[in-house]
């Protein structure tokens, strides 16, 4: 309120003070004005395009186009909305905003005029601040809440994302208040999304003011932004319901910086979360595994189920996840997570999830879109990253859908949690396994295993079984043979167990064939890494971290001594690479980076197939750098571990300097 005063008598701004307290004079935006019942969906350009010029009409009416003639419209898709960089830097003479000409020839009600001639609704955005969030200081709506809100009624729209820049310390209940007030004033139903990132913990006051609101910071196309994200939105279930939901952020389905497994993951949580699901990938270029996921309806209903209760986990124990839903017909929506980097094999019951004691329970799963039955067990063979999602019921017919049973495959891998390596000309062991979780015994269970072209696959031991009961479990052990000739990459072993009456489940075990190992002296900058990740923007080679992008980092430099090779890795940071048995050590000079000022206090960690073989302490910045040497004769794979030496990763810059493996 005093703020507001403030900006008034600077004459900044237009809107009355105290608005947020008077009574509208039109029927109320929220609450219970009968919007977003159920979570938005639509499209927002920001995570595809950012500000870039292919941010423009021609992107926006494509969309739209696609939207129909995809089926996404019919799937629920509504929302086609317009984020940052859409107006010019400067208001025009009447102090209203203006469409940047370039993007926007025809202006935005055209815009908003072909939007909606196809049947969806048209959104728009701009910052509860002085200027939006660009850096090319784009206006915000602070103190011109009444004016923008007239104009954006005026322009059609039907959606309005509210963000938090420059916001000159102003309250941000009253910031997004008065927006609210001046929405409602425009007499046009606009569903209303404030997006102050989690700031002031909108999910406690923003039920009475927005139809959703950010819960974090924004996402990026990683699979470690998105893991984030949906941790801290998942702990929020208790605030979310009809007409006012949780936001994890938009959609990043699509844009290439995770596979298609991790957008299967990112796209159940956020469905399970009963997220909004707005679509941030360019759809004119987006591949049919994109619109297979997006499209998803058995997906898509359990975020838009009428219920609107945001999902929870009901466990959650070393990167096991069991999430449920309730839905609105008595069905439990479930979502069985793996966050980690290793298969396994998940498991939940009917009990666990909270459906009443029965003989049996219909099992349907949204990806494989198949019905079975089971006894109780709801389980499911994951890999790394991935989930399942099922819908089930205490369906007395159940007898009629075949038994669920549940398949997987294992590498015998050279120690345990090591990576599915497998080196060209060997063999390798693979262990399938399959369950059945039926009431019913599932019959002449058979499974095979099928690698690419030129891979062989035998079985060592009897791969079909006559009858397996409820529980009950068989496998096989199969030798695999992998081509001399095979490249450097990620290759699929496919099992398929098929089975009476009329079934069949899969499981893709992916394996994956390393780079070849030293053949001599090498420094490790200069090797092709298995992974790495860092706390903070990429894993640099011979430079120092720099925080964001690749290749943004300055010369390694520890205590004034300057290192031409090396790497420069933030806390929490891993970098693995394939050794081959073929190397004997790994030295380093390992040290906090002088960029970080005096800041920063790390860990530095080398790991040999498994085990940890050397470790430097906690090193801050104010000390030299600290020669390190690790024994890793024999080891398959050597991992580099900086940590955050136990304060958290502020500054947590760590330099491999000189890091190389004598090998040969
Ligand atoms: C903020 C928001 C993002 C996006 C950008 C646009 O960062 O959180 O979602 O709208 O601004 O500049």
């Amino acid at each position: 309120m005093v703020a507001t005063g403030v900006l008034l008598a600077a004459g900044i701004g237009a809107a009355p003070p105290g608005t947020a307290a008077t009574t509208p004079a039109v029927a109320a935006v929220t609450p219970g004005d009968g919007l977003a019942l159920t979570p938005p969906m639509g499209f927002n350009n920001w995570n595809s395009t950012h500000c870039r010029a292919e941010f423009n009409e021609a992107m926006v009416k494509g969309i739209a186009d696609i939207f129909v003639s995809k089926g996404l419209k019919d799937a629920g898709y509504q929302y086609v909305n317009l984020d940052d960089c859409w107006a010019l830097p400067q208001r025009g003479p009447d102090g209203n905003l203006v469409p940047d000409p370039v993007r926007f020839p025809n202006g935005i009600k055209a815009v908003a005029d072909y939007v909606h001639s196809k049947g969806l609704k048209f959104g728009i955005y701009t910052s509860a601040g002085t200027k939006t969030c660009n850096e090319n200081g784009f206006p915000g709506a602070l103190g011109f809440e009444q004016k923008d809100a007239d104009l954006f009624a005026s322009y059609g729209v039907d959606y309005l994302k509210y963000d938090n820049c420059n916001n000159q310390g102003v309250d941000a209940k009253l910031r997004y208040t008065t927006m609210r007030d001046a929405l409602r004033r425009t007499g046009r139903p606009i569903v209303y999304s404030l997006c102050e990132w989690g700031e002031n913990q909108p999910w406690l006051w923003g039920k009475d003011v927005g139809h959703l609101w950010r819960t974090t910071g924004d996402i990026t196309d990683t699979y470690n932004s998105m893991l984030g994200i949906a941790k801290t939105n998942w702990a929020l279930a208790d605030y979310a319901g009809p007409g006012h939901w949780n936001d994890p952020d938009m959609l990043e389905v699509g844009n290439g910086g995770m596979t298609d497994t991790e957008y299967r993951s990112h796209f159940g949580l956020w469905a399970i979360m009963a997220a909004p699901l707005l679509i941030g990938s360019d759809l004119r270029t987006a591949t049919p595994e994109t619109f297979e996921i997006l499209g998803n309806r058995e997906v898509i209903a359990v975020d838009q189920d009428p219920l609107g209760i945001q999902g929870r986990p009901i466990r959650s124990a070393g990167g096991i996840h069991v999430f449920v839903k309730p839905l609105k017909n008595g069905d439990k929506a479930v979502l069985l997570f793996n966050e980690g980097e290793k298969t396994e094999r998940v498991t939940t019951t009917a009990a666990e999830i909270g459906l009443p004691q029965a003989t049996g329970y219909k099992l349907r799963d949204l990806w494989a879109h198949t019905d079975r039955h089971t006894a109780g067990t709801i389980a499911a063979t994951l890999p790394p990253h991935g989930s399942a999602m099922f819908r089930v019921n205490a369906d007395r017919g159940w007898a009629k859908y075949p038994p669920a049973v549940d398949t997987g495959a294992a590498l015998q891998t050279v120690y345990p949690g090591a990576l599915p390596l497998v080196e060209p000309g060997d063999t390798a062991s693979v262990t399938t396994t399959a369950t059945n979780n039926g009431r019913l015994p599932a019959v002449t269970v058979k499974s095979v295993l099928t690698g690419p072209a030129g891979w062989e696959a035998v079985p060592e031991s009897p791969n079909d079984k006559t009858i397996l009961r409820t529980g009950e479990s068989t496998s096989t052990k199969w030798t695999v043979k992998v081509p001399a000739n095979a490249k450097p990459g990620f290759y699929v072993l496919a099992v398929r167990t098929t089975y009476r009456p009329d079934a069949e489940t899969r499981f893709d075990l992916e394996v994956r064939v390393p780079p070849p190992a030293p053949a001599a002296n090498a420094y490790v900058s200069d090797l092709t890494w298995l992974s790495s990740d860092n706390g903070w923007g990429p894993v640099e080679r011979d430079t120092s971290n720099g925080e964001y992008g690749s290749g943004d980092g300055n010369p390694i430099t520890i205590n004034g001594v300057t290192y031409a090779k090396g790497i420069g890795a933030h806390a929490p940071s891993n970098v693995e690479f394939y050794v081959g048995g073929r190397c004997t050590s790994l030295t380093a000079s390992v040290g906090v980076d002088d960029e970080e000022g005096t800041d920063g206090s790390v860990g530095f960690e080398v790991w040999a197939n498994g085990a940890k073989v050397a470790d430097s302490g906690v090193m801050t910045n104010d000390m030299p750098a600290k020669p390190i040497t690790a024994n890793i004769t024999g080891a398959m794979v050597v991992r580099l571990v900086v940590n955050d030496g136990g304060n958290g990763i502020t500054s947590d810059h760590g330099d491999w300097a000189d890091v190389r493996v004598a090998c040969g």
